[in-house]
């Protein structure tokens, strides 16, 4: 009697066990940020967006029209070595070197998107300050554009961000976005836009609490 209930007392913590590790496989439940944008939009102007769907580990934003700089094509050994080489140029135009010699402030996100399908090239551009927008200083080897209304398919990640975290994150957006509504008009935008964007909001000198994102823009 004694025994046969240290056994089912056994099998009871067993089970325990094993619920608990296999719990450890599964990706950890990741809270909506309900349209809350990461710190850095508390210190650094950030462009503005509407939350359109909190979803379980995606989150569903459309993106107000804004002026963005951009870096020409950089050849780099990574992507994260682009997004180095692209914003000290990008910091050197905010910093005056640009043909009005204006000075502006920093802002977030700095973003990195491959150039080119494929290949080791990148661009990498920044969001003009809202008092610089109507009238961007241009710059050599640098594109003033201005980016229509997107929608943005949207994951967050912690750390510094790597050429495969990227790509790891990347993978798990999309596997998050299955049987949503929003994955027939991604793989529409296919072709048309980037596979996928990343967003570094954290200076390179923070080194906690640091908020990356993955970015899949799309059209509806
Ligand atoms: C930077 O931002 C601060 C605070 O909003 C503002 O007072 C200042 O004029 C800005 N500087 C530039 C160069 O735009």
């Amino acid at each position: 009697m004694e025994t046969g209930f240290n056994i089912l007392k056994l099998s009871f913590c067993l089970s325990i066990v094993v619920v608990g590790s296999s719990a450890a496989q599964v990706p950890a439940p990741w809270t909506p940020s309900n349209g809350m944008r990461p710190g850095t939009c508390d210190h650094y102007e950030c462009p503005t967006s509407k939350l359109v769907e909190a979803g379980y580990a995606y989150e569903i934003r459309l993106y107000n029209t804004a002026v963005w700089i951009s870096t020409g094509p950089i050849s780099a050994t990574s992507m994260t070595q682009a997004t180095k080489t692209g914003f000290q140029r990008l910091f050197s135009y905010i910093q005056g070197k640009n043909k009005d010699k204006v000075k502006m402030n920093m802002t977030a996100p700095v973003i990195t998107q491959q150039a080119t399908p494929g290949q080791s090239v990148y661009t990498v551009s920044f969001y003009i300050p809202k008092k610089n927008q109507q009238n961007p200083p241009q710059a050599d080897d640098l594109h003033v554009q201005p980016w229509k209304p997107t929608y943005v398919a949207v994951r967050q990640f912690g750390g510094y961000v790597s050429d495969d975290a990227a790509k790891k994150e990347a993978a798990a957006l999309m596997d998050s976005l299955k049987g949503t509504q929003w994955i027939l008009p991604i793989e529409k935008s296919k072709g048309k836009s980037p596979a996928y964007l990343v967003a570094d909001y954290n200076p390179i000198f923070q080194t906690t609490a640091r908020v990356n994102e993955i970015l899949v823009p799309f059209t509806i």
